[in-house]
């Protein structure tokens, strides 16, 4: 085991050399200085929502932060912190232990009192942070989002928990061990973060009958019809993610889906893709294009794609290794930073 949740934010804080490095111009030209008369650039403000063991503005996402805010003068950024205004200690846990659909409205509340973000923004999630994200656009979107950028996000789940970091911190053995006593059950569910988001294709009877998070933001038809579940756990649902959202991704203006090519962290790897398993074989992966969310459509993704505006990018190391290959800088230089 090599590189986990807390060392996929040193990962962050060990490519800051390279992000501005002497390789890639870091400040562009900022072209207003041609034209002394007209105003400075203004760039579209960006979201950040950090990924698993890490807090808003921990060293690496601060000094991830600075080099964008170095690349494109003025730029608004602004980092999602759950729960708001509470400690380090709090916001560490909260990757670990809540309800996703709770803390995706916690940061809807967030964005929507920011004036610098109404006339929207773009988003950028790490890992687990994606979905929450992708959960914001769908859901929320109040303002709303326009390229939504993701890395090494699972977005079809999880059919392994994420490893715990060496050695490991108490939150993530804490869940590991909750996780150990049941991923299907309701406690599971409403309380563990990884568990709204794992998907194991030898269970998806079980899977489709508890899940809320994940089944919602797929739109995912499930083997086993949701009619066990209450009349009012599901309005208790909808009443938690109110906003302009209709459920699809048809609002993007760009979805740019990375995935890390060596990732042995989230398995599997091409999650991040919307490639899952097989239903019943954990070692057959099914492509994006042959999955039915994908050839129904069932949350915008291919209306997305065939108007040009899914991009799905590799990056050449393990998870959240966004330095090697250049792999931020160059999703940084081509999607962040347009003009308002
Ligand atoms: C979810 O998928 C079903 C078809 O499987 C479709 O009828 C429905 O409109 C979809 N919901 C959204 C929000 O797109
Ligand atoms: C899963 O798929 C692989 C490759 O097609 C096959 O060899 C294997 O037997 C399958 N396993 C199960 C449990 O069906």
């Amino acid at each position: 085991m090599r590189l986990h949740c807390i060392l996929s934010v040193l990962a962050l804080v060990s490519s800051r050399a390279v992000f501005v490095g002497a390789a890639v111009p870091p400040i562009r030209q900022d072209q207003s200085t041609q034209h002394p008369l007209s105003a400075p650039i203004q760039h579209r403000p960006l979201v950040i929502w950090h990924g698993l063991g890490d807090t808003a503005l921990s060293e690496g996402i601060a000094g991830f932060i600075e080099d964008i805010k170095a690349q494109y003068p003025g730029i608004f950024v602004y980092s999602v912190q759950i729960p708001k205004g509470g400690s380090l200690d709090a916001e560490r846990k909260a990757g670990f232990f809540g309800k996703m659909e709770e803390q995706v409205q916690d940061g809807c509340e967030q964005l929507g009192g920011i004036p610098e973000l109404a006339g929207g923004f773009d988003a950028m999630g790490f890992s687990q942070g994606g979905l929450y994200l992708r959960s914001y656009a769908q859901f929320c979107n109040d303002p709303p989002v326009r390229n939504l950028i993701t890395f090494g996000t699972p977005h079809y789940g999880i059919s392994a928990l994420l490893p715990c970091p060496t050695p490991p911190t108490l939150q993530c053995r804490l869940a590991a061990r909750a996780a150990q006593s049941g991923i299907y059950t309701q406690w599971a569910q409403n309380h563990l973060v990884q568990a709204q988001y794992f998907r194991d294709v030898e269970r998806l009877a079980e899977y489709g009958e508890v899940n809320t998070f994940l089944t919602r933001l797929n739109n995912e038809t499930l083997p086993t019809p949701k009619s066990e579940r209450s009349d009012a756990q599901s309005s208790a649902l909808v009443s938690q993610t109110k906003g302009k959202g209709t459920g699809r991704l048809e609002g993007l203006e760009n979805f740019v889906a990375m995935m890390f090519d060596a990732d042995k962290t989230v398995s599997p790897a091409q999650s991040a893709h919307f490639w899952t398993y097989t239903p019943g074989n954990k070692t057959l992966l099914l492509p994006l294009a042959s999955q039915p969310l994908y050839t129904q459509d069932w949350i915008g993704l291919r209306d997305l794609d065939e108007r040009g505006r899914l991009h799905l990018g590799h990056c050449v190391g393990e998870h959240m290794d966004l330095d090697s290959g250049g792999c931020a800088q160059g999703v940084v230089d081509k999607w962040v930073g347009g003009r308002v």
